[in-house]
Order: structure tokens, then sequence, then C-alpha cells
């Protein structure tokens, strides 16, 4: 068995006939943090969607360890409690408790018992801050404290890899550095992390690889030393000077 948790092969995707991926390649080596970077419209969030399949590929391959997630005899929910996502504007079920929103996976999808789900949500809960709130309805907290909950959910499902997508950038300035702190809290070599973030400072600390998406395809690819100081790539440079 080879050391890669993912494996996408020549993956394209579009959408009503306009290519947004095109023919990507990525291996995500197991316990790794890969961060990726780009502009705006450039396929970020479509890339980090069709690895869980939230998206369809148009074509190509996902592979989840040897499994090819794109074929349709794939339980995908039972995917998606191994690849996890967190996504900018949280997706909490608002009419739950903070306790809830970290069970019902658990309860539903894993198949646990309640005391042991609890159990796990708490755990996961005090890792994140939030266990002082557990009965609190979510619609009640701020978006920093939605977010953390949104990663306690996520690590309850115990997944093989996290997907964030932009997990800061709907959070007001001040709560933008509790959820990175917690982000750099629950990495783990357990885990493998996708990032697509807009906090560079974030990129260069965590990432052992960074990846630089343009117009649908990955232009540069690194340790964050080569994509933030010694590419010459101009197309990166030119999006580094301006964020
Ligand atoms: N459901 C959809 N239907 C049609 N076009 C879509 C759909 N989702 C994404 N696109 C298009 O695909 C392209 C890539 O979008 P995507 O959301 O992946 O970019 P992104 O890099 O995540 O951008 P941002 O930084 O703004 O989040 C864009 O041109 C977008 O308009
Ligand atoms: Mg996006």
């Amino acid at each position: 068995m080879d050391n890669n948790i993912i494996t996408i092969t020549d993956l394209s995707k579009s959408f009503d006939g306009t290519l947004v991926l095109k023919d990507i390649n990525l291996n995500i080596r197991k316990g790794s943090v890969t961060t990726i970077i780009g502009p705006s419209g450039s396929g970020k969030s479509t890339l980090l969607r069709c690895i869980n399949q939230l998206e369809e590929v148009s074509s190509g391959g996902v592979f989840f360890q040897d499994t090819n997630i794109t074929e349709s005899n794939v339980n995908l929910s039972k995917i998606r409690s191994k690849i996890a996502m967190v996504f900018q504007s949280f997706n909490l079920f608002n009419n739950l408790s903070v306790l809830e929103n970290c069970t019902i996976g658990p309860i539903k999808v894993l198949n646990l018992s309640k005391e042991q789900s609890n159990e796990r949500a708490q755990q996961f809960l005090e890792k994140v801050g939030m266990l002082p709130f557990i009965n609190r309805k979510v619609t009640t907290l701020s978006g920093g404290q939605k977010q953390r909950v949104a990663i306690a959910r996520a690590l309850c499902m115990d997944p093989e890899v996290i997907l964030f997508d932009e997990p800061t950038s709907s959070l007001d300035p001040e709560m933008v550095q509790e959820v990175l702190d917690v982000m750099r809290n629950v990495i783990s070599e357990d885990i493998s992390f996708i990032v697509v973030t807009h906090e560079m400072d974030f990129a260069f600390d965590v990432s052992d690889r960074v990846i630089f998406m343009d117009n649908g395809e990955i232009v540069e690819d690194g340790e964050p030393s080569y994509i933030f100081h010694n590419s010459k790539n101009q197309r990166l440079n030119k999006f580094i000077n301006r964020v």
C-alpha cells in the first residue's frame, strides 16, 4: 500500500459546458497538511467538493485509499464520514443544540450509541473550547463559536481527512484568530487536512505543502518556503503580492 490517502487522477469538471477544473492530478499524503490558495473563481471549492463527492466529476478519478469514490456503487454517507468538511458558512443544524450537532452524525451514520456519541462530542467540544456551550442553540453563538462547533462536529466522525473551505472568511476579524488557533490545535498526524484559505501566515506555518490554483489548474505545488519565497512563477507571485 502506498502512503496516499487521496489520489486524484486526470480530474476535469465543467458546469454548463464551461471547464472549471482542468486535468487535475494530485496525491495527498496520509497525515499531511495541504493548503490550497488561489484567486476567486480558480476552482478551489469545486476541487474540495469533488473530493467528497458533493460535486460529481465530469471525468477522471478520485480515490480514497484504493476506492474510486466517483463510481456509482460507492456509499456516499460512509465516504463523507471518512472525508469530513468544514464550510465557510458553518452549515450547522440551527434547530439543534451544540451537543446535538456533534452527536447526530455519529448516531445516524456511525451507529454509535447516544452515550458513546455524547462522550465523544464532549471530548472534542472541550478540545475546541466549546464545552461550556453544549446546551446552547447554535443560533445564539458567535461566528467563531459556530465554526469551533463545526470543527468539533467534523472530528466526532473520526474522519481520515478533513476538508476546510475558507473556514475564517465569513468571520469578523476579531474571531479569525480564535478559529485558526483551534485549527492549529486539532492538527494531528492521524488526520489529513486539506485547507482552502486566504490566511497566508497560517498557510505558511502549518502546511507541509501548498498548492496554488489559477483558472482551474494547479499552477504551483511545493513546500511553503518554496511557494512563498522561492517560486519564480509570475501568476503565483502576482497573487501573493495582491493578498
Ligand atoms: N454550481 C455551479 N454552477 C455553475 N458554475 C459554478 C458552480 N459552482 C462553481 N461554479 C463556477 O466554477 C468556477 C470555480 O468556482 P469555485 O467556487 O470552485 O472557485 P473558488 O476558487 O472556490 O473561488 P472563491 O475564492 O471565490 O471561493 C467559477 O467560475 C464558478 O462561477
Ligand atoms: Mg471557494
